[in-house]
């Protein structure tokens, strides 16, 4: 059975997660950190098998979606979305009235439809320029 718990994601999973995805890894410091620093996470499970991740971080004007992968075998089931959906839902749930945010996200190449069908807006639009990222790596 598939279950959605949150909260309680941990290195080895994301490890797991991101290895099944071809994502390159952090180390286990940055992992801990970045972890620490999370304010809302989401691990999905098939029985005991992590199958997917999502993770927000941010200070509740801005967030930033990342981490989200599925792993291959339970893609296009809808775990992507509903991973998505429950981030939007934390975030509505923690704003007060008359407050408002915004969620950013880079997608990975080819998954701006998949975005879009959730909310997001592609950048530039007529309110924003470009998105920009650096990376930076230790000298
Ligand atoms: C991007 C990603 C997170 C999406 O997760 P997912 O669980 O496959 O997403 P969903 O199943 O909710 O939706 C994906 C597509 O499957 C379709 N779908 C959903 N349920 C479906 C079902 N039961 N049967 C057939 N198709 C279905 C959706 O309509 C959607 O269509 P789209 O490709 O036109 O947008 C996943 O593909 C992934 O982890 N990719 C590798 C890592 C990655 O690129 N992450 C994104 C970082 S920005």
């Amino acid at each position: 059975m598939i279950k959605y718990e949150e909260n309680i994601l941990k290195i080895e999973d994301i490890q797991a997660i991101r290895k099944a995805v071809h994502w390159s890894m952090f180390t286990e410091n940055q992992l801990q950190q970045a972890l620490n620093m999370t304010v809302y996470s989401i691990v999905v499970k098939d029985d005991e098998n992590v199958i997917a991740m999502g993770r927000l971080i941010g200070d509740g004007i801005y967030y930033l979606i990342c981490d989200v992968a599925v792993i291959p075998e339970y893609q296009k089931q809808g775990i992507g979305t509903r991973i998505i959906e429950k981030i939007i839902e934390y975030v509505q749930n923690h704003l007060q009235n008359n407050e408002r945010c915004s969620i950013q996200l880079i997608a990975a190449k080819g998954k701006e439809a998949f975005y879009e069908s959730l909310g997001f807006a592609r950048i530039p639009s007529d309110l924003s320029g470009h998105g920009m990222q650096m990376f930076i790596k230790k000298k």
